[in-house]
């Protein structure tokens, strides 16, 4: 039988159980023509606390090479800082730079049984996808920053080549979710019209285009974006944008959807991958059997499709969704799961097993 190598990272505060909910899930479709072999990954703020590294060398090393992909928890716990002052867990700029993975792939779906924060949205009316530029943008300075005890300056670095690549990611995404029925639509999201970074975004943004003839475009800044994205959320299909702007616009974007804690996301390089929810370690929340695992379910979904089985990581929303639909699995207006990650895990591992059965 084929084996997938996948690390665990599980992070920080609600991440063990997150992740302890999102492998019984997998455990439910996988095993018939493949099975995932796990090892785990020390890494976070808990790590940096014990070892003085939120991510050792090797660590790095194996994410990099070791293995097919990585499932990650939320990692980070306030008290835990570096000198400068930034939280020390964080793992952002070590994974994602580190890694090279250019593309933060953030599906945005509100999903059935779900309630929106906007009136009148039901499940299906919002469905599109914020690829967020992961390695560079303004967080090309996390950690870096140039000041002295009077001022700090970070500085926002957009690259040509940066820019190309996550593009044309953005563009393949659209032409496979036209596929199954998507507009097809690439909104180039900046502030073109302030910064000359935004603007050589768009430039290559242009450039890319013209290679996807298929694929419609619009370009929107990033103000009116964050309006567009509450007004008419329903028009969209793929953005893409830098950095800073892709990490505050998915936030939005989640509390469109019944909050951050259902969001998933991909961080994507040109082979090495890892798969994380975009919402934090709420260590408040540990151990109390209130945290949401949606968003690190989907992300275990999203792996799989990033594996190549994506019957499988459709048959995990589609069990989501059932389980939503009829309320086996609810979410409260606060985006807390009732009966916590355990009892969401137990209702779609039995949804699963009645399935294949
Ligand atoms: C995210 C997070 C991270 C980021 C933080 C925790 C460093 O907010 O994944 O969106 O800034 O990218
Ligand atoms: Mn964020």
């Amino acid at each position: 039988m084929r084996t997938h190598r996948i690390a665990l990272i599980r992070g920080d505060g609600i991440g063990p159980e997150l992740v302890e909910a999102a492998v019984a899930v997998l455990g439910a479709v996988t095993g018939q023509d493949y099975r995932l072999d796990y090892v785990e990954v020390d890494a976070g703020a808990d790590t940096y606390r014990r070892t003085g590294t939120a991510c050792s060398a090797e660590n790095l090393e194996l994410l990099r090479t070791g293995v097919d992909a990585t499932l990650k928890g939320p990692v980070g716990l306030p008290d835990v800082r570096l000198p400068d002052g930034t939280e020390a867990g964080l793992l952002g700029g070590v994974l994602r730079v580190g890694l090279d993975l250019f593309a933060n792939i953030r599906p945005v779906t509100l999903l059935p049984g779900v309630s929106s924060a906007l009136a009148g949205r039901a499940a299906g009316d919002i469905d599109y996808v914020i690829v967020r530029e992961n390695t560079e943008g303004l967080y090309a300075s996390r950690g870096k920053g140039v000041g002295n005890r009077w001022a700090v300056s970070d500085t926002l670095m957009t690259t040509r080549e940066g820019t190309l690549r996550v593009c044309r990611r953005a563009f393949e995404l659209a032409r496979e979710r036209g596929k199954s029925g998507k507009s097809g639509t690439v909104t180039c999201v900046d502030k073109s019209n302030v910064l000359r970074s935004h603007a050589l975004f768009r430039d290559v943004f242009r450039e890319v285009a013209q290679d996807y003839p298929d694929i419609g475009t619009e370009f929107l800044y990033a103000d009116a974006a964050a309006q567009a994205l509450v007004l008419r959320p329903h028009e969209f299909d793929v953005l893409v944008m830098e950095n800073f702007l892709g990490d505050v616009l998915s936030d939005l974007g989640g509390a469109t959807v019944g909050g951050i804690s259902v969001c998933p996301s991909g961080n994507l390089g040109e082979r090495v991958a890892y798969f994380e929810p975009i919402h934090g370690s709420a260590p408040d929340l540990a151990g109390r059997g209130l945290a949401n695992p949606v968003g690190q379910i989907l992300a275990a979904a999203l792996m799989l499709d990033h594996l190549g089985h994506h019957r499988d990581g459709a048959r995990i929303r589609r069990a989501l969704d059932t389980a939503l639909a009829s309320g086996r699995v609810r979410i409260t207006a606060e985006g807390a799961a009732v009966g916590g990650p355990a009892a969401v895990a137990d209702a779609l591992v039995s949804l699963l097993d009645e399935e294949s059965r």
